[in-house]
């Protein structure tokens, strides 16, 4: 049986673990070729490890999304590794939460830096390459569609209280989609969304204590007290939370010729809770 992106090239921005690890096993399982990014080198090595051992092809790119740059870097990755690059997931991003009056400018930013203006410049940077090569199909006679799935949350569809700052940038990633699905259909690549409810990552895991993993040099609260887990999966229609397996599957989707048509558009995997 065919694979179904038997021969693409991806870009995954923060898939050392958690749901970018989870897409970028799923593509490579479908033929893809993987650039994995992050900001720490371990997890990402034993990424590119774990495809090439099952046979795929993987290159590292690690650093911060967040370095002026980046974009530059990730996308000549692609091109001098693999000589192409047909689906990018915007991916890489962390919490810093607080309410508003004890919110710094630096949480502010580091947050916004990281879930909205990292994937403007990696886009940016991947548009050169996007216009020459769809201009080339064109004049060919070939209409070739490439991939945009920049991951949102239901925090950017719905608000959380306490995630001012990350609230904000994952609804600026959506209109971020937008835009761009209507400045870049003539070269027919599908910009679009994903808004993850609650997945089972680091992030989310559930903690007796209080847990906190290191992000470019900052100890990040993470977890959530396993009681409220429970009490909080009561609220989700499908009745638990997700599995990153589910969260790489509702990426997987988006890169698919089947979804040719769809873009500009955000797609809530939440278990059915999450919407406006
Ligand atoms: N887990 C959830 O419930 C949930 C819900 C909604 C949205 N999301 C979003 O999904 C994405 C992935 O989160 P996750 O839950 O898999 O988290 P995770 O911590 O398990 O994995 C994220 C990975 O990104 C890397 N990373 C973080 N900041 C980076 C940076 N500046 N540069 C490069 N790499 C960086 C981390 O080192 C980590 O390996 C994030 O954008 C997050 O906001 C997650």
């Amino acid at each position: 049986m065919s694979r179904k992106l038997e021969g693409k090239v991806a870009i995954i921005t923060g898939s050392g673990r958690g749901i970018g690890r989870g897409v970028a096993l799923k593509l490579a399982s479908e033929g893809a070729r993987i650039v994995i990014n992050d900001l720490d080198a371990a997890p990402a090595e034993d990424v590119v490890a774990e495809i090439r051992e099952a046979g795929g092809a993987a290159v590292a790119c690690v650093g911060n999304v967040t370095a002026a740059d980046f974009g530059e870097r990730i996308v000549k990755t692609a091109l001098d590794t693999f000589g192409a690059l047909d689906i990018i997931v915007n991916n890489a991003g962390y919490t810093w939460d607080n309410v508003i009056q004890k919110m710094s400018d630096e949480q502010w930013d580091a947050i916004l830096d990281c879930h909205l203006k990292a994937p403007f410049r990696v886009l940016r940077a991947a548009q050169p390459h996007f216009r020459d090569a769809s201009k080339a199909e064109a004049e060919a006679g070939r209409e070739v569609f490439r991939k945009v799935v920049n991951i949102s949350s239901t925090s950017g569809t719905g608000g959380t209280a306490g995630q001012v700052n990350y609230s904000s940038a994952k609804s600026g990633v959506m209109g971020m989609t937008k835009a761009l699905a209507k400045e870049w259909g003539r070269m027919k690549v599908n910009v679009n969304c994903v808004a993850f409810g609650a997945v089972e990552t680091r992030l989310t895991q559930a903690v007796t204590q209080e847990t906190t993993v290191n992000v470019d040099g900052r100890d990040v609260r993470v977890g959530i007290p396993a009681d409220k887990i429970a009490l909080a999966a009561k609220e989700i229609p499908l009745g638990r939370m997700g599995t990153v397996e589910e969260a790489a599957g509702a990426v997987y989707i988006l890169c698919l010729p089947e979804s040719n048509y769809v873009t500009g558009q955000t797609l809530i995997c939440g278990g059915g809770r999450g919407g406006f």
